[in-house]
Parts: structure tokens; sequence; C-alpha cells
């Protein structure tokens, strides 16, 4: 397996840290020409195992640099995990504009900007497979998750369709949904800044807060998305699904398709102690 892992090149967005870095390490691990990236200056971070180099996937101009510096070193590009992401908490109501945009631009424009650089490169190879880190958020509406979660339905979305686009191409596309995973990810996370002054939400929206962090703080290890990833990327015939997390993570999803509108939503409220 070593040796056939060699040849293959893979792309990991948001690799400084959390999921990204452990798929990174992991891929690495297991023979894969692993380029991570941060927004970051590479040399100012603690060495990492794999090749960490600057993208910042808000901006054009960047993912353009990074995907051409990969493909002069490499002339191909086999695997992406598109997996940067931010996430801002607060009600839908102390959203602002522009915080609503930073959120779409990395989660959103950010995949889109990626994809839309290297699927020319995987069309050009007839082989390549994309995988978009989503979320059970991008499955079910989280209370004051909004526009976090809006970013993650609108890459299922994406990612449903392109992958009937390309797949005449030889390029497979693929979603993993993690639920909470034990990640920085709350402490990188901000709340809107209008949270703060508004006391409508508050009582909901720190009781919610406290079950997420919670959760995550009991969530598996990102190690278990990175080894996902790999049995992914081995996959003949990759699915376009993947859930990663506790069995009633899973269950929740099932529950949303089986269970009626209104009483899914009265447990999903219960859960998260918004009354
Ligand atoms: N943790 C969870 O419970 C969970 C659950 C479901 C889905 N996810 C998803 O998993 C992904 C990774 O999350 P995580 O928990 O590992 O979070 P994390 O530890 O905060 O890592 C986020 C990574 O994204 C990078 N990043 C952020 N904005 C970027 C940008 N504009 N351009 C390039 N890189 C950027 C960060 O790098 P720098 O700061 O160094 O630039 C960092 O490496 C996200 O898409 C998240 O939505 C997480």
């Amino acid at each position: 397996m070593g040796n056939k892992n060699k040849d293959k090149v893979v792309l990991i967005t948001g690799a400084s840290s959390g999921i990204g870095k452990a798929c990174a390490e992991h891929l690495h691990r297991r023979g894969y020409r692993v380029y991570g990236t941060t927004r970051r200056n590479p040399d100012e971070l603690p060495a990492f195992a794999y090749t960490m180099m600057r993208m910042n996937v808000d901006d054009n101009d960047s993912v353009e640099q990074g995907i051409h510096l990969i493909l002069a070193k490499e002339n191909r590009i086999d695997i992406v995990v598109n997996n940067a992401g931010i996430g801002i908490s607060g009600a839908v109501e102390d959203t602002s504009l522009d915080e609503a945009k930073a959120q779409f631009e990395t989660n959103f424009f950010g995949v889109l900007r990626v994809c839309r650089q290297v699927l020319p490169v995987m069309r050009a190879q007839g082989i390549g497979h994309i995988i978009n880190i989503s979320s059970v958020a991008g499955l079910v509406g989280v209370p004051f998750n909004g526009l976090y979660c809006a970013t993650k339905f609108a890459l299922e979305g994406l990612s449903e369709t392109l992958r009937m686009e390309v797949k005449s191409h030889g390029i497979h596309v693929s979603l993993v949904e993690p639920g909470d995973i034990n990640t920085a990810m709350s402490a990188h996370g901000l709340e809107t800044r209008e949270s703060a002054c508004n006391p409508a939400y508050r009582a909901n929206h720190t009781a919610a807060l406290n079950i997420m962090a919670r959760d995550e703080a009991e969530g598996p290890q990102p190690s278990v998305v990175a080894q996902r990833v790999e049995n992914i990327i081995l996959a003949p015939s990759p699915r376009l699904r993947y859930r990663v997390g506790s069995l009633i993570e899973q269950m929740v999803v099932a529950m949303k398709a089986l269970l009626p509108a209104r009483l899914f939503e009265w447990g999903l409220m219960q859960y998260y102690r918004v009354r």
C-alpha cells in the first residue's frame, strides 16, 4: 500500500489544527504526499511532518498561487480535502451581514474557489477525489448556529450537484459529516458582536452553547475523521455521504427523516435547553 500512496498528492485546507491536522498527519504516515494549508506563515508555526503552505481560502489569488505551487512541484493533485472552516455562534437576529458573509467566504466560497482551481487539473488527469468536510449541522439546523448551518447546508447542495457533473470525468465527490469532534473549533470560534448586547436570546444562547461545548469536549478525537477520510480515499466506489460520530448523532439525522417535523424540533430544543 505504501508504494502506491507515495504517488498520490493530497491537498488538505486548514491543516494547522483539529481535523485537518489529524488528516494530514494520518495520510502522511500512510505515505501520501500531503500538502496542508494555513492562513499564517508556516515558518512561524511549530514544524509539521508534512509540507505546510500558506493559503487563505477566502482569497482568490492565494488559492490560485497555492495550487500552482503544488502543481509546479508535483504536476498533479489527486485528492483534495476541503476542511478549512470557521463558526461564529449567535442568534440569526444578532448576526451582522459581515459576520454572515465571513462564514460563507470560508466554509462555502472557500471550497468553491479550491474546486474551481483543481477541477481542470483533475479532468486533465482523468482522476481525482474531492472530499468536503461538512457537518451534521449541514443536515440538521442547530439553534444559535444558523449561519454556520447555512454554510454547511449550502456545501451539501454544491457537493451533491458537483458529484453528478464530474462523474464521467473520473472525479469522485464525497461529503464527510462529523458530529461533535474534540477540536479547538469552539475556542477558535467567536460569538457575534451583537450577541453581547442583546439580552433577548442570552439565556437560550448560553444554555445551548454550554451543551455544545460539553459535546465537543466529550466528542471523539479528530483521528476518527482522519481514519474515515483514508477509508473514503481507498473505497473503490466512494459514496456521497459519510457520517462520523456517536450513535445518538447518527440517530438524530435518521430521526429528522422519520419523525414529524414538529416533534423533531421539540426534541432538539429540549436537548439544547432552548425554551
Ligand atoms: N470540531 C467539530 O466538532 C466539527 C464538527 C463537524 C464539522 N467540523 C468541520 O471540520 C472542519 C475543521 O474544523 P476543526 O474542528 O478542525 O476546527 P479548527 O481546529 O478551528 O481548524 C480549522 C482550520 O481551518 C483553518 N482555516 C480557517 N479559516 C481559514 C481560511 N480562510 N483559509 C484557510 N484555512 C483556514 C485554520 O487554519 P489557520 O487558523 O492556521 O489559518 C485551521 O487549520 C471545519 O470545516 C468544521 O466546520 C468540525
